[in-house]
């Protein structure tokens, strides 16, 4: 399906972005052991939150980024970057509990790549740590990320704290952006 559709196909199910649907497909691929308590980083404009809170009408999700999100029944949301994330009083009480870790992060691009690059892989650096720190032991874990000469070295990172690291290119991507997800359970 071209991008515009699922862009329709969004709309039209009042989801924020189409990027639910490359949540929904790596779910369903990946059959995460328990979907109860969430934390969903870089989580703005909300799509993946709503995805999750629809679905899992039970559960406990937990979302972060450093735009504001407009309200969502049922999330907790916090307007701040993940590097402060230890500051989160509500998060940080939970460490070690979640079931399932996910994050759509991209930083803003300046268009040269080099810098692009490392920045990605700074913060997808992070992102990791934050997974295995908030994680409990078989707790699923869901980062984007991109095709670049970094992954690399991501996936071995992963594969040092994670079993069974995989890729996802869900259809829902958009096929020239090099963006990848990585999946891992601790
Ligand atoms: C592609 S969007 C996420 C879309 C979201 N999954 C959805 O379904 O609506 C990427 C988000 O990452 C956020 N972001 C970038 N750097 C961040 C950081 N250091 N901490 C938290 N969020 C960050 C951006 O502000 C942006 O909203």
């Amino acid at each position: 399906m071209h991008a515009d559709n699922w862009a329709h196909k969004a709309k039209l199910m009042g989801y924020r972005s189409r990027a639910v649907f490359k949540l929904e497909e790596i779910l369903i691929k990946s059959k995460p052991n328990k979907i109860t308590t969430i934390l969903d980083l870089g989580s703005a404009p909300g799509g993946w939150s709503q995805f999750i809170i629809n679905r899992y009408p039970k559960s406990q999700v937990f979302a972060i980024d450093t735009l504001d999100m407009d309200f969502i029944k049922g999330i907790k949301f916090f307007k701040e970057s993940i590097e402060n994330i230890y500051d989160i009083e509500d998060i940080v009480r939970l460490k070690g509990k979640f079931d399932l870790v996910i994050s759509d992060i991209a930083p803003n691009l300046t268009g040269i790549s080099a810098i692009d690059c490392e920045n990605i892989f700074g913060l997808n650096n992070l992102t990791i740590k934050v997974a295995i720190n908030f994680l409990e032991t078989n707790g699923t874990f869901i980062m984007k990320t991109f095709q670049n000469s970094n992954l690399k070295s991501l996936r071995k990172d992963m594969e040092l704290s994670f079993n069974l690291v995989q890729t996802y290119k869900p259809a829902a991507s958009k096929k020239k952006s090099g963006e990848i997800y990585l999946y891992g359970v601790k």
